[in-house]
């Protein structure tokens, strides 16, 4: 078995503590095969949503993508290493579910959706920020944290292909077709953020910023893997898939404005000016169609779909406040400045 290109893939990032530094250190060396090799780490008390753990979990998760340059790609299904990263998703995931709470009998996932496109007319996240206050170095900064999850949008979702049938599985996939460009490699929208980046003198290589990521934008992507990976956590997929699509036109119609008002360039606005059009038709078909027809064919996925909208805005909470935190308080967001 080779190892992967190194042109193509980036680089192992930098230790954050003492899982993250196991992990990377691991993965850097050759992949032990024929025998199991347990990974003698204690969780201790780290934080679930710490940036040394959120870290660690964000490389094995990647090892399932594009993996990194130089690390040996059996290491993706290494037996010792898919205990560590269990132990870590257990410890993460009941976080998640004690800070979402208890789904009640009568959360039904009709109403939830309902609730979620419902056009709020204020509200403090960063694309309000961006759209009164913000300046290019704020905006900068969104598209760096931003980076981690646009340049694979679509990706993590994509693993509940396999596990949908009928019309859930072709209405998801129609809406992942748009996502990956419906057949033109210029239209993907991993493409469209990619050169997002370029336009606006950013590094649009693939996990260019993951140096510069805080533990909130490495959770939220994570969460993503994490429901993706999981057959068990198809419903928590697609609840997050529903979540992502219906508050997508709503932000990114924010993000047009405030694009504009700063006089953006034409590649930057594209990238969210083709989210306000194509997702409030993937909100249609996304309710009705992936949702309703998973909730019809499985019952007893509803609260897991539930599960999945409330920790979707659990994290995307996480990230927005702490952004505007950082912004109102005339500090960088990033773990470093972008002139670092
Ligand atoms: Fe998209
Ligand atoms: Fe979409």
């Amino acid at each position: 078995m080779t190892l992967a290109q190194p042109t193509t893939q980036p680089r192992l990032p930098s230790a954050r503590g003492p899982l993250s530094s196991t992990v990377i250190d691991l993965v850097a060396e050759r992949a032990p095969h024929g025998h199991l090799q347990r990974i003698e780490t204690s969780l201790g008390d780290a934080d679930p949503y710490g940036l040394d753990l959120q870290l660690a979990l964000a490389v094995c998760y990647e090892l399932h993508y594009q993996g990194f340059a130089g690390v040996d790609s059996r290491w993706e299904w290494n037996a010792g290493l898919l205990h560590l990263r269990g132990r870590m998703e257990d410890a993460f995931l009941a976080a998640l579910r004690r800070d979402v709470g208890p789904i009640e009998a009568d959360d039904g996932v009709e109403a939830e959706m309902a609730r979620l496109s419902l056009e709020p007319t204020s509200g403090n996240g960063p694309t309000w920020f961006l759209g009164s206050e913000g300046t290019w170095e704020h905006m900068q900064e969104y598209f760096v944290h931003r980076s981690i999850y646009h340049l694979k949008e679509g990706d993590p979702h994509a693993w509940a292909i396999p596990r949908l049938r009928g019309r859930a599985k072709a209405a998801f996939v129609a809406v992942e077709f748009d996502e990956f460009g419906g057949g033109r490699p210029s239209e993907v929208h991993q493409q469209l953020f990619a050169d997002l980046l370029a336009a606006v003198g950013l590094d649009n290589s693939y996990l260019g910023y993951l140096d510069y990521a805080v533990a909130e934008s490495l959770v939220a992507v994570n969460l993503m893997s994490l429901f993706g990976l999981h057959r068990a956590l198809r419903g928590s997929t697609i609840g997050h898939f529903a979540a992502t699509e219906i508050t997508s036109p709503s932000g990114s119609q924010r993000m047009v404005r405030a694009l504009e008002t700063l006089g953006a360039p034409a590649e930057a606005i594209r990238f969210y000016a083709e989210h306000v059009e194509a997702d409030a038709v993937h909100e249609q078909i996304v309710r009705a169609d992936v949702v309703g027809d998973l909730v019809a064919r499985e019952p007893d996925l509803e609260d897991d779909v539930v599960f999945g909208i409330r920790a979707f805005e659990f994290v995307e909470d996480r990230l927005a406040d702490h952004m505007v935190a950082c912004w109102t308080a005339g500090q960088t967001s990033l773990r470093r400045p972008l002139e670092d």
